[in-house]
């Protein structure tokens, strides 16, 4: 069917920070996005998936100088490097269409115009913002927003900030946004509803600092050399430009928006809810259908971040249990709205009991019989009896349940409800006993055949409904069932008797295979060990020396000398003679091998260690009094090293200890 003939449904996620690795808990949300672009593409929608990063703001400019790197390589590093995050998007079989860097040059551009549409408009003017500002959450806030002087959304410590900036009149929307929040099914889950209304809308809405001079890692105010865009109004447009607003990159603008859905995290429903309607007022533009908010996963019940240590790495996880294992478990086990515990024992619970014990051995014991009794080929002979109806019953009804769940983003309870019928075949095969039927063929033949036959179909029809949860499994499970084309759609779901009559299973690979909860516990905690374990040292150690007594140690005497004279020692190549103030008044001189690492004259004046107690030596017809001390270490085979070199406030003489 051409796109504009199907009805169009478009779906987001949050644009993530490329400023750490991502999580588990960013790929939750991921997930689900997917999950609910692929159901809405089975249902014979034309979607647009769109994910994407947000690449820049101070956070990211610090990061980048900490990591010693501009911030577009580290940026690039993170999106696209080994492990990066379009790296995790694959390894997640994630579909998206489409996805935006906001880096990306027509990203840029379009902002530019947009920011400049709306101060045109008079919407955005300049003033000068005094208040505070959370680095991590690049955030700001009013005094009376802080809670106990913290930021209010990660509790963490807030700066004062003042400069000239541009504004946006937030203010002038308070009205209409409180409305659409009250009188609409904008937001959802409703909770968050009373949440903006009265933290946010009721203690008066304030203009909103859309600019900052600080730094400079964001999009330039074309206008005003010095300013550059604040990140959350970049970030919010990324919605409309990845479509092709203001720029000639894509042209599905006018096809796609306004947004059906956006998907985002509950911490930042306010950006969502609040100021991006606002500005697409400004803008007057038709606002998204819907933002829905989703929870958190926690840790042990509290936020999962690096900065304690607690993430859990969606890799690790992948690679262990499989990815359609790890999708299913996150959507299968959280209720989307609200916040659920993550723990590892959850996850392979889950695996062990629906995967494993209910859908793989209703699988393998169907295969497993349909080709010990009938050689993989069922013959059409058909006996219906009562004790089928109420399995078929709940099959008919199933599609229905599912798709009202589903529309409303329940995608734990859609994925109950198949769950539901799948526990009543595999009860229904103890009911039915067929390897009784199966002692006699010839005379049971039909009513095995029957038997069989309800449980592949059933099976085939809560394996089209799990697609858009483990898309790669399920294919593999159709051809396992021997469901043609037709057999997997979503259309075939609600109808009975999809597989032929005659249909010919293969019994296949294990698709969710038991896991062994104490060794899989243990193999993530020596993994969780390993990640957790000093990055491998930048250099090659030098071995420890054996233990020295104190008494020993503490008779070394060890001097700060200052370098009056520095010069070659004549025929030889390593040597350096060194004149040197020690504090006592006369001279002290000692030789050093180090004339491959330093040329003379440009240690004279310095200030270095000595120890200053041992017994005078003769080398190259010259007395050496004492040594000088280096730090001396390899890289790549290569020596290297180092005078100790100490602050030139410190006298000559000082004694170290
Ligand atoms: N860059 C902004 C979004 C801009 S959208 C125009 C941002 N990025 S983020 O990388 O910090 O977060 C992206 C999403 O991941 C958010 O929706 C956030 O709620 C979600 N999650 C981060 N940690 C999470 C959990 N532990 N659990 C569930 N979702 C989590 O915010």
């Amino acid at each position: 069917m051409e796109r504009d003939q199907k009805k169009k449904f478009y779906i987001t996620t949050p644009i993530y920070y490329p400023s750490d690795k991502l999580h588990i808990g960013h790929t939750y949300c991921t997930v689900a996005t997917d999950a609910m672009a692929r159901y809405k593409r089975l249902t014979g929608h034309d979607v647009l998936f769109l994910t994407g990063t947000d690449e820049h703001g101070q956070k990211i400019e610090d990061k980048a100088k900490e990591a010693g790197c501009t911030p577009q390589e580290f940026v690039d590093n993170i999106v696209q490097g080994d492990r990066g995050i379009l790296d995790l998007w694959n390894l997640m079989n994630i579909s998206n269409d489409r996805f935006i860097r906001t880096t990306d040059d027509y990203h840029v551009a379009a902002i530019q115009k947009i920011f400049k549409k709306m101060y045109d408009k008079g919407d955005i003017y300049k003033g000068k913002y005094v208040g505070k500002y959370c680095k991590p959450c690049e955030s700001f806030w009013t005094e009376s927003q802080l809670v106990e002087g913290k930021c209010p959304d990660c509790g963490r410590d807030v700066q004062d900030a003042e400069e000239e900036a541009y504004f946006f009149k937030l203010s002038n929307y308070a009205d209409r946004i409180q409305d659409l929040l009250e009188n609409t099914d904008f937001l959802e889950p409703r909770s968050r509803v009373n949440e903006m209304v009265n933290n946010f809308i009721k203690p008066g809405l304030e203009d909103l600092c859309v600019s900052r001079t600080s730094f400079t890692w964001g999009v330039p105010v074309d206008f005003d050399p010095g300013h550059v865009v604040y990140v959350w109004v970049d970030a919010l447009f990324n919605y409309t430009t990845a479509l092709g607003l203001l720029n000639d990159k894509y042209d599905d603008y006018d096809h796609y928006w306004p947004a059906d859905v956006h998907f985002v995290g509950k911490e930042i429903v306010r950006f969502h809810s609040i100021i991006w309607p606002a500005m697409l007022m400004s803008m007057e533009m038709p606002l998204p259908k819907k933002v829905f908010g989703h929870g958190w996963l926690l840790l042990d019940g509290g936020k999962m971040s690096k900065s304690k240590g607690n993430v859990v790495d969606p890799y690790i996880l992948a690679e262990m249990f499989g990815v359609d294992a790890l999708r299913f478990f996150l959507l299968r086990t959280f209720p989307f709205g609200s916040d659920g515990n993550f723990s590892n024992e959850s996850l392979i619970q889950t695996i062990n009991v629906d995967l494993a014990n209910d859908l793989g051995n209703l699988l393998s014991r169907t295969t497993a019989m349909a080709g010990k009794y009938f050689g993989g080929t069922l013959p059409a002979g058909r006996q219906a009896d009562a004790l089928d109806e109420e399995l078929l019953g709940m099959v008919a009804a199933l599609r229905g349940k599912y798709e009202e769940h589903m529309e409303k983003y329940a995608f734990q309870n859609a994925l109950a409800e198949v769950f539901k019928v799948i526990q009543r075949a595999n009860k229904y095969i103890d009911e039915t006993a067929p390897w009784v039927l199966g002692k006699d063929v010839a005379a049971n033949g039909d009513r095995l055949a029957t038997v069989l036959y309800n449980l592949l179909e059933t099976t085939r029809i809560c394996g089209v409904l799990l697609t858009p949860f483990m898309p790669a499994s399920m294919d593999k499970l159709f051809d396992q069932l021997g469901a043609g084309e037709a057999a997997r759609t979503w259309e075939s779901a609600a109808v009975w008797g999809g597989l032929a009559a005659e249909v010919s299973v293969t019994k296949g690979e294990n698709l969710f295979p038991r896991i062994d909860m104490d060794k899989a516990l243990a193999e993530l905690e020596a993994a969780r060990q390993a990640a957790m374990a000093p990055a491998k040292p930048a250099i090659e150690m030098e071995p420890w020396q054996e233990d020295v007594d104190f008494d020993t140690f503490v008779k070394s005497d060890f001097r700060v000398v200052k370098v009056k004279n520095c010069e070659a020692v004549k025929k030889s190549k390593k040597l350096l003679k060194f004149t040197l103030d020690d504090g006592s008044g006369v001279d002290r001189q000692i030789l050093s091998g180090i004339a491959m690492f330093y040329k003379p004259e440009d240690l004279i004046g310095k200030s270095l260690v000595a120890i200053v107690n041992l017994p005078p030596r003769k080398m190259m017809g010259l007395d050496s009094c004492g040594m000088l001390l280096s730090a001396i270490h390899k890289e790549n085979d290569e020596e290297k090293l180092n005078l100790v070199m100490v602050d030139d406030k410190i006298p000559a003489g000082a004694k170290l200890g």
